[in-house]
C-alpha cells in the first residue's frame, strides 16, 4: 500500500480476534515511534508493554471503575473485563514530566506523531491498533500496576493491538476546503 492509502485507510480497531503479535514486531513498530519529530530532541518516550499479570490488574479495575455507583451485574462485568482482555497486546505510553508547560505540550505533540508512526507501521503489516485514554489509562490504579511515578511519567494512553475482527465504516473527514485557505 502506498503511504496515501496507508494514512487514509487506517482505521482505529476495537474488536481483535485471536492470535499473537511477534515480539520482535511489536519492538519493531515501537522503535518506529522513536523517529517522530521530537522539538529539541527531549526524547520523551516510555513504552510499556503488558504482560498476563498486568493485563488482568487492569481487565479487573475496568470493572470496578465502570461499575462504580452502579449495580452490574455478572455478564455485564464479564463484558467490561473481556474487552480490556480481546487485544492482543497492549503498550501503556507514557512521557517524562517537565517543569515547562510549554515544552510538556511539545513533547505530547511529540508522542501523538510517536502513536501514528506505530500504528501506521502496524497497520501495514496488518496489525490494527486503538489509542485509547478511556477510563482505565490514567487512573492512579494503573500508575502503581505499572510502576510509574506520576510525578516523573505521564500517561498519554494504551495502544491496544491485534488482528482485526472487524474494520469499521470509514468516518469521513471534513473536505480540506472547509479548513484551507489562503491569505
Ligand atoms: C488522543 C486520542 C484518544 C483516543 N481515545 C480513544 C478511546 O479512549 N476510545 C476509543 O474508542 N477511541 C479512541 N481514539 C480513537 C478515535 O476515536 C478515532 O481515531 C476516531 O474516531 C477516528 O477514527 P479512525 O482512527 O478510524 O480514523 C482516540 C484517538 C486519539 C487521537
Amino acid at each position: 500500500m502506498n503511504l496515501a492509502d496507508l494514512i487514509r485507510n487506517r482505521r482505529t480497531i476495537h474488536e481483535y480476534s485471536d492470535g499473537t503479535i511477534n515480539r520482535e514486531l511489536i519492538e519493531e513498530a515501537l522503535e518506529m515511534g522513536l523517529w517522530a519529530p521530537n522539538h529539541k530532541m527531549t526524547q520523551p518516550w516510555k513504552f510499556i508493554l503488558l504482560s498476563g499479570g498486568t493485563r488482568e490488574k487492569l481487565s479487573e479495575l475496568l470493572v470496578k471503575i465502570k461499575s462504580e455507583g452502579k449495580d452490574l451485574n455478572d455478564v455485564a462485568k464479564k463484558a467490561i473485563y473481556n474487552k480490556m482482555q480481546n487485544p492482543t497486546e497492549i503498550v501503556a505510553v507514557g512521557m517524562h514530566r517537565v517543569d515547562s508547560a510549554f515544552q510538556q505540550r511539545e513533547d505530547y505533540a511529540t508522542m501523538a506523531c510517536a502513536i501514528q508512526n506505530i500504528s501506521l507501521f502496524l497497520w501495514e503489516k496488518g496489525i490494527g491498533t486503538k489509542w485509547s485514554t478511556g477510563a482505565a489509562a490514567f487512573h492512579p490504579e494503573t500508575y502503581e500496576m505499572l510502576d510509574l511515578d506520576p510525578q516523573e511519567i505521564e500517561l498519554v494512553g494504551l495502544l491496544m493491538m491485534g488482528n482485526p475482527k472487524k474494520v469499521p465504516e470509514v468516518k469521513p473527514r471534513v473536505p480540506l476546503e472547509q479548513v484551507f485557505s489562503v491569505k
